[in-house]
């Protein structure tokens, strides 16, 4: 008599909105490219049930989950352990199961921003000056990578400027670190700006000074989008050096993540091109938040 087959480890991601998510795209390739037996699908759940739903999703045999707008700090308050990296940055992007059925946060962000960067788009930090606007999640699990990288100055401006000090105050005495309102800032031309605000989804581009791009600028956005954001679109007019979107960032933060569940790290080369092909199907700006959307 043959056995039943086993059925397949089960993740999921999380969050509100994640219809047009390209996780379950992304975790299905990497799942085939290394032969795991797994099934990733996505959960939308409005805030006031993300508790009700994970609590079901790991009753019922889940392995891991992500987790997107609007849960990550909530699910840093979930679990039952944070990693150091999700301690650092309050937000919680990756949750395992341990055997013993204890709840592990940890936040593959950062270290997916930082590798795109530096690995995919070859763009050193070490000693240079980086500029973060925003000062939400998304900003708050890539800080602390960025600082290990140890760069010249790190500056974060925010609409709410308070936010952008609250992080600054966080991680001071890790690095260089200053904040702003973004009509404020003043420190002249940056080698790296990042955009992890979500005003590209309102069709606008945080107000800053056009002083704060050079010629050598590159700007990065979090978020991706078929052509160019607006943000994107902006710096081009301003003169920058290069401009890049998130898809390395989303892609690399989901082969941490599957390294923390599996313990294998796939290759992420042939799914960012696919993925950078396959976008411009898409229709709309996808906000930063690495894990998302
Ligand atoms: P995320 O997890 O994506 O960072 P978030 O925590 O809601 O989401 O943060 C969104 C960020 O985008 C914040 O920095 C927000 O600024 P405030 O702190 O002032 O709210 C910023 N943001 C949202 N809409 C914006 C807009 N139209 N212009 C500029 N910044 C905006």
């Amino acid at each position: 008599m043959s056995s039943a087959p086993t059925p397949p480890d089960r993740y999921a991601l999380v969050g509100h909105p994640v219809s047009h998510s390209w996780s379950p795209f992304i975790h299905g390739m990497f799942a085939r490219a290394t032969l795991q037996h797994m099934q990733y699908r996505l959960i939308d759940v409005a805030s006031d049930r993300f508790r009700t739903e994970a609590v079901q999703f790991f009753v019922d045999g889940g392995k891991g989950l992500n987790v997107t707008i609007p849960h990550k700090q909530t699910a840093a308050e979930f679990v039952n352990e944070l990693t150091p990296r999700a301690e650092e940055a309050d937000a919680v992007n990756t949750i395992s199961r341990l055997p013993s059925g204890e709840l592990v946060g940890d936040n593959t962000d950062g270290v997916g921003l930082v590798i795109d960067l530096e690995d995919n788009l070859k763009i050193a930090l070490e000693g240079r000056r980086v500029l973060i606007l925003g000062a939400g999640g998304a900003t708050r699990g890539v800080v602390g990578p960025l600082l290990a990288r140890r760069p010249a100055l790190l500056a974060i401006a925010n609409r709410t400027r308070a936010r952008a000090e609250q992080i600054a105050a966080r991680f001071a005495g890790r690095g260089a670190i200053i904040a702003s309102g973004f009509e404020s800032i003043d420190e002249g031309a940056f080698d790296l700006v990042i955009n992890a605000t979500a005003a590209g989804l309102e069709g606008t581009v945080p107000p800053i000074a056009p002083t704060t791009i050079g010629a050598n600028t590159v700007c990065y956005d979090m978020a991706y989008a078929p052509g160019d954001t607006p943000f994107t679109h902006w710096a081009k007019a301003q003169g920058a050096q290069a401009t890049y979107k998130g898809w390395g960032m989303l892609v690399e933060q989901a082969a941490e993540a599957f390294l923390v569940w599996r313990g294998i790290r796939p290759q992420t080369r042939q799914v960012l091109e696919l993925l950078t092909r396959k976008g411009p199907a898409a229709v709309r700006i996808i906000p930063p938040g690495g894990s998302g959307p």
